[in-house]
């Protein structure tokens, strides 16, 4: 392995090359001289967040990894899971499934919830190829090319993107400590003259900012909703890893049988995202529409993983693997918010997520004017990754800001990261400053 030195003089990769659009074979602006490409390609992005797993995996030196949204390989039961594997798998595992989802898996599923606080009513649910394809499926359903899509300011942006590859336009509306800012979304729908068909929100420990939207505001938006006629895409894969305050209820719960909610849900957070199984909770009437738009993408859910997924939890495992992690990750999220008060001070501002994967954080004091572009390069040759904060607004806003994910390292290993995280700020402080427009809404 190399050290961190040789590391930095071999650093040749900057933020540039983290690519919101695909860069290598037919795509790009050479590929649409040469070929008939299709006008949609103008509206995909593509995603810095995704990009930056094969940029880290390229890299020789040591970083950890503050950067990726994805559970650590520590707190994933890799062995369980393999041995469930080779008992489940027979030859009914191999062969197509039915669109809608295995029916074991979602038999497991609505017995699992039952006793809990959203039971899964399984007339709902479509299992689905991770959360991803949840939210694909549910823009292709409701959005026209010129349709408003409200999304959160900063949001995940992989789901503002596949908004935009069906042509939406997007309406972003500013995060606070509560969650979406509803009354500066009514002011901006009011400014927009129309009103959104679809509104995306992350409500429970919002990816980026960690921060959760509250009772009031949820039970406002459930009425704007339905005073527009708008669907509200609820995306929620963090909610059940809750380790501080009390559970907040659901769109499911606070308005049932809600033909305008539309839940997406996944097992990577809570399991393994190589499994790439979710599910959506939907309106039964919906369902022949999903069916068939799944039908036209995937034929069916990977048969495989679903069995493992089913079993994995009738097995009672996933209920102690969810306490595990939510003790895991208070105790991952105690130790990078000590480290960064520690090394960084007044130098920076950050949510306090009640759950989740994620802390966002906002430059200020002495390091105000630091662009997180450029600290993402810096940092990286340090040898500690992170999002910078244009990579999770559409519209590029958050260059004073960046994204930490606390979930993926021990708190030893967090420590290490924060301790390269200061070095790298105390450089970027050294370069002349590049002044960076405020507006980091969530640590307000
Ligand atoms: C808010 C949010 N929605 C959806 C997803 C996608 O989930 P999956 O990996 O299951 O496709 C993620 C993953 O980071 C996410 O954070």
């Amino acid at each position: 392995m190399r050290t961190t030195d040789e590391g930095t003089a071999a650093m040749l990769t900057t933020v540039d090359s983290l690519p919101t659009r695909p860069t290598a074979g037919l795509s790009g602006p050479s590929a649409s001289g040469l070929l008939p490409l299709a006008r949609r390609g103008d509206g995909l992005v593509g995603s810095v967040i995704d990009s930056s797993t094969s940029l880290l995996a390229a890299q020789s030196h040591d970083i950890v990894r503050f950067a990726m949204g994805a559970p650590a390989a520590d707190v994933t039961p890799a062995r369980l899971l393999t041995s469930i594997a080779a008992e489940v798998w027979d030859e009914s595992s191999f062969t197509y499934g039915a669109t809608e989802g295995e029916p074991r898996l979602i038999q497991a599923l609505v017995e699992d919830s039952a006793d809990g606080p959203q039971p899964v009513h399984p007339e709902r649910v479509v299992i689905t190829s991770g959360g991803m394809q949840g939210l694909d499926i549910a823009f292709k359903l409701f959005v026209d090319p010129g349709d408003l899509v409200v999304v959160e300011s900063p949001t995940y942006t992989n789901g503002s993107a596949t908004a935009l590859s069906y042509g939406a336009d997007l309406l972003e509306v500013p995060v606070d400590a509560d969650g979406m800012d509803v009354e500066r979304l009514e002011d901006a729908v009011a400014g927009a003259r129309r009103t959104p068909k679809v509104i995306y929100t992350i409500p429970n420990f919002q990816n980026p900012s960690g921060v959760t939207l509250s009772l009031s505001r949820r039970r406002r938006l459930l009425e704007l909703a339905h005073r527009w006629g708008s669907v509200i895409l609820d995306d929620d894969p963090y909610g059940s890893l809750r380790f501080a305050g009390q559970h907040i209820p659901g769109f499911g719960q606070l308005s049932p049988h809600d033909p305008l909610v539309f839940s997406v849900r996944t097992f990577s957070k809570i399991l393994a995202p190589g499994l790439r199984v979710g599910w959506v909770d939907a309106d039964p009437r919906l369902h022949p529409l999903l069916i068939s738009a799944k039908q036209a993408m995937d034929t069916c859910t990977n048969v495989p993983n679903q069995h493992l997924v089913a079993e994995f939890i009738r097995r009672g495992e996933l209920d102690e693997h969810l306490a595990m992690l939510r003790r895991e990750y208070r105790s991952r999220k105690q130790a990078m918010t000590e480290a960064l008060a520690d090394q960084l001070g007044d130098g920076i501002a950050t949510t306090d997520p009640q759950g989740g994967f994620f802390l966002w954080v906002t430059l200020r004091g002495p390091n105000a004017g630091i662009d997180s572009r450029r600290l993402f390069e810096i940092a990286l040759a340090a040898g500690v990754a992170l999002i910078p904060g244009t990579a999770l607004s559409p519209s590029h806003r958050f260059a004073d800001a960046f994204r930490l994910c606390f979930a993926s390292c021990s708190p030893r290993r967090t420590r290490v990261g924060v301790r390269r995280l200061a070095r790298a700020l105390d450089q970027a402080r050294d370069e002349a400053p590049t002044r960076t427009p405020a507006g980091s809404a969530a640590t307000r």
